[in-house]
């Protein structure tokens, strides 16, 4: 494996910093960007032939890659992008971007979507995760989402993708896209409504700042950015990673971060909240911990 050569499928040491909303983030060992089902098929088998680890990138807005050798395979499948439209039926590919899916729905006077305006990242990784705020989640609506495995394509029915709060049970293989039955809208409400929202989170996030996003999840009756406001957390900084001003659970990149000074100040948050209120965070952010 050592004097593997890159072929036009799966490329040997590719570095994933640019690759996060982070910008932090060591290297793959194996990388691969397929541009059909069948690549992405070729892909896993190639992971499973060599015993490799497998991960899936989507957008890398809510994640965390550690700097140093990612070994194993990074399956990217931001080129599996397409959407299609049949009455109030929409599919698209996992790579899609989630704001180009809802302005598409929008558009097309088909609701559900409108409300999910400002959440970065893909189709595929918003599934995984089931991403939403306060007006609803993706996987609300979802009719089907079709996975590969390792025996194959399976269309899971929603039933079967057990999405709640920040998570799901698509972890198994690979998400390569998903079908949705929409309320139908009028699309001038569903941009205005969009808009409002997205309003909204300039008002109250760090939109344009290096970040993952709100990096805890709210636990039961409580904001997690309250409680580490109220520890008197905001602007705390750990080398180039600081607790945002503007909304405290968004830790951002504010300059050359490295992995370990946003997980240290990660902990440090969780230390300082479990002491004040007493309430153990648990991250959203996804972290993909290097070798060794
Ligand atoms: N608050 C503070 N200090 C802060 C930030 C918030 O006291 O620094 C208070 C606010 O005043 C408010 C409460 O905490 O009373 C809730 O804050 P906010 O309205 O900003 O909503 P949130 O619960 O922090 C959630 C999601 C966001 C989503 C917004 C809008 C989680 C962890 N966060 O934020 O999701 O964008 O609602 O729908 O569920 C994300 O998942 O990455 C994310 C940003």
């Amino acid at each position: 494996m050592d004097h593997f050569e890159s072929t036009p499928l799966i490329r040997a040491n590719v570095s994933l910093r640019d690759r996060t909303s982070y910008r932090v983030g060591g290297v793959a060992r194996f990388f691969a960007q397929p541009r059909t089902e069948e690549q992405a098929h070729e892909a896993l088998v190639f992971a499973r032939t060599r015993s490799l680890p497998l991960r899936l990138l989507g957008g890398g807005s809510n994640l965390l890659i550690e700097d140093g050798l990612h070994e194993g395979l990074i399956i990217d499948l931001s080129n599996l992008r397409a959407m299609r439209f049949v009455g109030d039926l929409v599919f698209a590919g996992a790579g899609a971007p989630l704001a180009r899916l809802v302005h598409a729905c929008n558009r097309r006077g088909l609701g559900g979507m409108a409300g999910l305006a400002g959440i970065p990242g893909t189709v595929g990784g918003a599934l995984v995760m089931n991403a939403g705020g306060r007006h609803g989640e993706i996987g609300d609506h979802v009719l089907t989402v079709t996975v590969l495995r390792d025996d194959g394509l399976v269309e899971l029915p929603r039933a079967a993708c057990g999405f709640r709060y920040r998570d799901s049970a698509l972890n198994e293989g690979l998400v390569l896209s998903a079908a949705w039955r929409l309320p139908l809208a009028d699309a001038e409400e569903l941009r205005a409504f969009s808009r409002d929202v997205l309003a909204a989170k300039r008002r109250t996030q760090p939109l344009a700042a290096r970040s993952a996003g709100c990096v805890f999840k709210n636990p039961p009756g409580v904001a997690a950015g309250r409680l580490i406001d109220a520890a008197g957390l905001k602007g705390a900084a750990l080398g180039g990673a600081r607790v945002s001003e503007v909304h405290a659970n968004f830790i951002v990149n504010a300059g050359d971060a490295t992995s370990a000074d946003l997980l240290g100040l990660m902990e440090k948050v969780e230390a300082a909240v479990e002491e004040k209120s007493h309430v153990r965070l648990e991250r959203e952010v996804r972290v993909w911990k290097a070798a060794g």
